[in-house]
């Protein structure tokens, strides 16, 4: 029989890599989508396409004949919507549940502290619950955050170092962390937490700094602006490539007992790196020229300094990053500028 899992926030990054990997091992994957005014299906569109191409029929993005022809099913329901969180956990019965779901943009979170706690927070506690509730037996999957750590005490940091969180989304995401962690103690519920690092590609949403540079540097070389507005510039990350990271999540849930693990590359960057790499990659010497620092992008508490230590996961769970920072810029720069019809300078 097939293995069954569903997925909170398949239509974000994380969420469609995560279903193109369980498709390929031949799961059944129901992921839960929310209503909004526009479908927003583009990071899934490669399945459409596929079902489209072997039915010969048109697929529709709200129809049901999309999970007969290629394993995915959506289903309507919000995280803020316990009722169909209980639902959807009673009627599908799924081997592997993946919490991916989230308001996740860490600046956001400030105008949305409310929002933000209910999203990120609650709706660990609303699922566990419906696990709970339905006593069914499955195994589940936190995307805890290396947001955690905030303003953190140690450098590396690792699945032991305390958690100092400077944004309700950081908040949000201590508390669903604890949420698994406890929901694992007291009603044995194979419940694992994956503190991941950055991660990021070409579905990355274009508010996240990564895929903002990378896109407005493409526009640049298209002629198509001349600035590039970005806060603070000294913030260093560890950024890794999502794609590698979803497998890591899987690896997770396919172990005998849960457990918590950081996923993250061993290497940090600063922002003011990363621009100039995407400046360099374009050709263009005075990347000075086109930034403007704008204090609308600065967060009132900033997340000064990431840098994970996956020891753990590369030992039991033989996980390894295949792609770091200067492949992953030019991965998402190669993408963007032919997204918007430019080539890389020759030699580049
Ligand atoms: P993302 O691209 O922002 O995707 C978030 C997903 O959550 C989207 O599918 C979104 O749906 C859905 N969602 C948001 N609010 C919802 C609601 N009220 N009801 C139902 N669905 C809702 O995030 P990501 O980068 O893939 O990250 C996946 C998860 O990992 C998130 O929990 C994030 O906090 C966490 N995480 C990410 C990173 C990273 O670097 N990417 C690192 C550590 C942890 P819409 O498409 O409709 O908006
Ligand atoms: N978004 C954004 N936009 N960030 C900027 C900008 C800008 O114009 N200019 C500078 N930055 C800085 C931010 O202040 C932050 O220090 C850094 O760039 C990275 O910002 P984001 O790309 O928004 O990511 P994040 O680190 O805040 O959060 C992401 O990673 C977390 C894991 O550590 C998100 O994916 C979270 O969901 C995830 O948990």
């Amino acid at each position: 029989m097939k293995k069954k899992a569903l997925v909170t926030g398949i239509t974000g990054q994380d969420g469609s890599y995560l279903a193109d990997l369980l498709l390929a091992k031949g799961y059944e994957v129901h992921g839960l989508v929310r209503r909004s005014s526009v479908v927003n299906r583009e990071r899934l569109e490669h399945v459409y396409e596929r079902a489209r191409r072997t039915t010969k029929k048109p697929i529709e993005y709200d129809g049901k004949d999309l999970g007969k022809s290629t394993g995915l099913h959506l289903h309507y329901g919000d995280l803020n919507d316990s009722s169909s969180l209980h639902r959807l956990v009673e009627s599908i019965v799924p081997d592997e549940i993946y919490h991916l779901g989230a308001q996740s943009h860490v600046g956001i979170s400030f105008d949305m502290p409310v929002y933000t706690g209910e999203a990120t927070g609650l709706a660990t506690i609303k699922l566990l619950e419906a696990i709970r509730d339905t006593r069914i037996k499955t195994r589940f999957y936190q995307a805890s955050s290396s947001e955690m750590f905030g303003k953190a005490s140690e450098f590396p940091q690792n699945e032991k170092t305390p958690f100092y969180p400077r944004s309700p989304y950081g908040i949000a995401k201590v508390y669903a962390y604890w949420a698994a962690v406890n929901y694992r103690e007291a009603y044995g519920i194979h419940a694992s937490n994956g503190i991941l690092f950055n991660h990021e590609s070409p579905r990355r949403g274009s508010n996240f700094v990564t895929r903002k540079v990378t896109l407005g540097v493409a526009d640049i070389l298209a002629g198509k602006r001349d600035k590039l507005y970005l806060g603070n510039l000294d913030a260093k990350r560890d950024w890794g490539y999502a794609p590698d990271y979803v497998e890591a999540m899987w690896l997770m849930l396919q172990q005998d007992k849960p457990d918590d693990y950081v996923i993250a590359t061993g290497e940090s960057h600063s922002v003011r790196e990363l621009v100039e790499e995407v400046f360099c990659l374009a050709g263009i010497d005075n990347w000075k020229k086109y930034v403007v620092i704008d204090d609308r992008h600065k967060r009132p508490t900033e997340v000064d300094y990431l840098l994970g230590d996956s020891s753990k996961a590369r030992r039991k769970l033989g996980w390894k990053p295949k792609v770091k920072f200067k492949e992953l810029v030019r991965i998402m720069f190669e993408h963007d500028c032919k997204t918007v019809g430019v080539t890389l300078p020759k030699g580049k």
